[in-house]
C-alpha cells in the first residue's frame, strides 16, 4: 500500500514510525513531515491544512490510504474530499469532527443522550452569559466554542474573572470567530486522564489510557501547553473504570453520533475527569493526543496500519489490538520560552547517542534540517520516549536519553509520570 500521513508533529512521527513497520506498507509519505519523520517516510512540502494540495497529491500519487494527524484538516472536511474521489482515509467526516470543532455541538449531544459531563450553558451574547455566571458557584470555566489551538479555555476563580473572560472572548475576540459563542461550565475537580478508542462508525475498540502533563513547569504549575509529557498505561484507570468508561461514555457517544446521522470513525480521544471513581467528559478530540500518541505507538504490539484501516473499512469488530505490558513514557523537550515567545533555528546534537539507549525512541515534534544538521523549528521540539517494566524504569531511561542530547536552548519537565510514581 501507498500511505500518506498528514501532519508534522511528534504525533505524526510516532504514527509514521509505527506504520512504517507494517508489512502492508510499501511506500510512506508525510505532508509536510519533519527531520525525524524523514528517517521513515518521504516528506512532501504540503502544509497539513492545505486540503486541496493534499487531495491533489493523493490523487496524483495514487495513495491508497491517508492518515490524518491534526484536527484542522478534519474539521475542514479533508476526509470527505478524499472519500469523494475514492481514497480511503483514517479520521472522521467534517460533520463528525464537530465533536472537537464545536464545544456547543459536543455538549448538546452529551446532554441529549445523558452522557456524564459538567453542567453548562451556551451563549451567543455576553450579557446572557454573565447572567448565567451570576447564579453559579465558583470556580467556573469559560470556553470559546470553536478551535482555539488549545487556548480557548479559561478557569475562573471568581465572578469578576469570569465576566472578564467573557469580554476577552466575545468583545475583544481574542480567539476570532471561535468566540462567536461561549460555553460556561461548572468546574469539575478530580484527576484528568486521556482515553482513546478506535471507532469504525458502529463499533469501538478501546486503546490504552494515558496521562498528559499540560502545565509547563514541574509540579503542574505555570501556563498550559500542548502537553509536556505523558505515560501509559495509567494506574488510575483500573479494569472496572475502563469498563465503565466504555459503557457509559464511549459506546453511548458512538451510538449518539450514528443516531444523529453523522457516524463517527477514526480515533475518539476523550479528555476525562475522574473523581471518586466516576468518569465525566471534559472534552472530545477527533484525533490522537500529542504527546499521548507517542506512548500509545510505543506500546502497541499489533499492526497499527491494519488497525487504522479497520476503522476506515468498518471491520473493527473483527480486529484485535494487543499491547505491551510495559509502561511507555515520553518527555517533551521544548524551546526556551515556550509556551510564550521562543526562538527557532538552534542546533540539536547527540540524538544518535540518546537513541542508542535500549528501549528509547526520539520522536521529532518541531525540527528541520539545515544542511545535515538538525535544528529546532517549533515550540515543542522533541519527544524522548522510552519503555520500561515500571514507571520508574521508563522514567529513568527517558531522562538518561534527555541528558545525552546536546541542546542548550531547550528545556523539559523533570517530573513526568509523578502521579503514577506516587502510586507505584
Ligand atoms: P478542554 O480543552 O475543554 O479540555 O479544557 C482544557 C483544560 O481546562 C482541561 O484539560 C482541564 O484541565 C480544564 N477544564 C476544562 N473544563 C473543565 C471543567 N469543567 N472543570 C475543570 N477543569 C476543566
Ligand atoms: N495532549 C493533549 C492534546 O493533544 O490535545
Amino acid at each position: 500500500m501507498k500511505v500518506l500521513v498528514v501532519g508534522s508533529g511528534g504525533r505524526e512521527h510516532a504514527l509514521c514510525w509505527a506504520i512504517s513497520k507494517s508489512p502492508k506498507c510499501d511506500k510512506l509519505y508525510a505532508a509536510p513531515g519533519n527531520a525525524g519523520i524523514a528517517d521513515v517516510a518521504e516528506c512532501v512540502k504540503i502544509k497539513s491544512d492545505d486540503v486541496d494540495g493534499i487531495l491533489k497529491f493523493a490523487k496524483a500519487e495514487k495513495i491508497d490510504f491517508v492518515v490524518v494527524g491534526p484536527e484542522a484538516p478534519l474539521v475542514a472536511g479533508l476526509v470527505d474530499k478524499l472519500e469523494s474521489v475514492g481514497i480511503k482515509a483514517f479520521g472522521p467526516s467534517k460533520k463528525a469532527a464537530q465533536l472537537e470543532g464545536s464545544k456547543a455541538f459536543m455538549k448538546d449531544l452529551l446532554a441529549k443522550y445523558n452522557i456524564p459531563t459538567a453542567a453548562y450553558g451556551v451563549f451567543d451574547e455576553p450579557d446572557a452569559a454573565k447572567e448565567f455566571i451570576m447564579k453559579m458557584d465558583c470556580p467556573v470555566v469559560v470556553k470559546a466554542d470553536g478551535l482555539a489551538a488549545g487556548k480557548g479555555v479559561i478557569v475562573c476563580h471568581n465572578k469578576n474573572e469570569a465576566y472578564a473572560a467573557i469580554d476577552h472572548i466575545m468583545i475583544e475576540r481574542a480567539f476570532g470567530d471561535a468566540g462567536d459563542e461561549v460555553l460556561v461550565e461548572e468546574f469539575m475537580p478530580g484527576e484528568e486522564v486521556s482515553f482513546f478508542a478506535l471507532v469504525d462508525g458502529n463499533s469501538a475498540v478501546a486503546m490504552a489510557s494515558a496521562q498528559d502533563h499540560k502545565a509547563v513547569h514541574e509540579g503542574d504549575v505555570g501556563p498550559n501547553t500542548g502537553g509536556m509529557g505523558a505515560y501509559s498505561p495509567t494506574p488510575v484507570v483500573d479494569k472496572a473504570l475502563h469498563k465503565k468508561i466504555m459503557e457509559t461514555i464511549i459506546q453511548p457517544t458512538i451510538d449518539a453520533m450514528a443516531a444523529e446521522g453523522c457516524p463517527y470513525k477514526g480515533v475518539l480521544f476523550a479528555g476525562l475527569m475522574i473523581a471518586n471513581g466516576e468518569p465525566k467528559v471534559l472534552e472530545y478530540n477527533v484525533r490522537f493526543g500529542d504527546p499521548e500518541c507517542q506512548v500509545l505507538m510505543a506500546r502497541m504490539k499489533s499492526d497499527v496500519l491494519e488497525a487504522l484501516l479497520a476503522c476506515a473499512n468498518g471491520t473493527l469488530a473483527k480486529t484485535s489490538i494487543t499491547w505491551k505490558k510495559d509502561t511507555a513514557l515520553v518527555v517533551v523537550m521544548a524551546a526556551d520560552g515556550y509556551p510564550g515567545h521562543y526562538a527557532t533555528g538552534s542546533e540539536i546534537n547527540n540524538l544518535g547517542d540518546a537513541r542508542a539507549i535500549k528501549g528509547v525512541e526520539i520522536f521529532h515534534a518541531g525540527t528541520k534540517f539545515k544542511g545535515k544538521k538538525v535544528i529546532s523549528d517549533g515550540g515543542r521540539v522533541l519527544g524522548v520516549t522510552s519503555t520500561g517494566k515500571t514507571v520508574k524504569d521508563a522514567q529513568d531511561k527517558a531522562y538518561q536519553a534527555v541528558d545525552a542530547i546536546k541542546w542548550p536552548e531547550g528545556f523539559c519537565r523533570r517530573d513526568i509520570g509523578w502521579r503514577a510514581l506516587e502510586r507505584e
